[in-house]
């Protein structure tokens, strides 16, 4: 039977906990330094992460928050988050096996929330924000990061086409004017957006994920029969790694 896609989720990462925890990709970034920067600014009592996957950003929040909470679907993620905040010796850090879209904890528990590289994954974006926003306290800043959409429809639809051939349980690349758009409705008043691109190393991208060989091959195909102007934007090589957008929303809760 077809798994639901919180479950598809969970199973397609949790598969690959032990990678995400290693990826050069996501231990390091201007986007991550500048998130540590931030939250040692902002010194928060109690620091929320959703989405976690390997954990970059727990292990970065640690020093400067009272505690951080992990929030991610996948059992096996939070464990291997565990495993590694201990080897790490950060006794502050606990973790929560949750959707964004339902979390459970009460109005107005977090005092900084961030999440990385996640909710393009997750099945209901702007529940997923508002759930945010609920959590966090009145004037406490958030720090959005994820890949972004291009915006221009034929960028967008080769985008979200290599997207989910990787990873099956892929849900979408929002473009900056979406992610905007959905913040400001779900009460946050967006400080300052910064944008940058991603190289991603074909075989690098596709194995941390998983991705099977026939699939992997249908990406490359498509890259191959892409238009110039598509090849041209995100820079397609000749191995299949190309340049991803991305972008960092910094917010702060503004209404309720
Ligand atoms: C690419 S990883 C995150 C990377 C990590 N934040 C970092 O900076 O290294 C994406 C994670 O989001 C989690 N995820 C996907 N959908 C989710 C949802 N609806 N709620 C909570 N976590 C979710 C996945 O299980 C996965 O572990």
């Amino acid at each position: 039977m077809a798994k639901d896609q919180d479950a598809l989720t969970a199973a397609q990462f949790g598969a690959h906990a032990q990678a995400y925890v290693q990826s050069a990709v996501h231990a390091g970034g201007a986007d991550l330094a500048a998130l540590t920067a931030l939250a040692a600014k902002a010194a928060p009592a109690r620091a929320l992460d959703l989405g976690t996957g390997g954990g970059h950003v727990v292990y970065a929040l640690a020093g400067a928050a009272g505690a951080v909470t992990a929030v991610d679907l996948s059992a096996d993620m939070l464990a291997a988050v565990a495993a590694e905040a201990e080897r790490r010796g950060l006794s502050n850090v606990e973790t929560v096996q949750a959707s964004a879209e339902t979390l459970p904890f009460p109005e107005a528990r977090f005092d900084f929330l961030a999440s990385r590289f996640s909710a393009h994954h997750w099945r209901d974006a702007p529940a997923g924000l508002r759930q945010a926003r609920r959590v966090l306290r009145k004037g406490a800043p958030a720090v959005f990061i994820d890949i972004v959409s291009p915006g221009a429809a034929a960028l967008d639809t080769h985008l979200q086409a290599v997207e989910l051939l990787r990873d099956v349980s892929h849900v979408r690349d929002y473009s900056v004017a979406e992610w905007r758009a959905m913040l400001r409705d779900a009460g946050f008043a967006v400080e300052r957006c910064e944008t940058w691109r991603l190289r991603m190393d074909f075989a690098v991208w596709t194995a941390r994920i998983g991705t099977p060989a026939p699939l992997a091959e249908a990406i490359r195909l498509l890259q191959h029969k892409a238009a110039a102007e598509i090849r041209d934007h995100f820079e397609i090589e000749d191995d299949g790694s190309f340049q991803l957008d991305a972008a960092m929303f910094l917010a702060v809760a503004s209404e309720g």
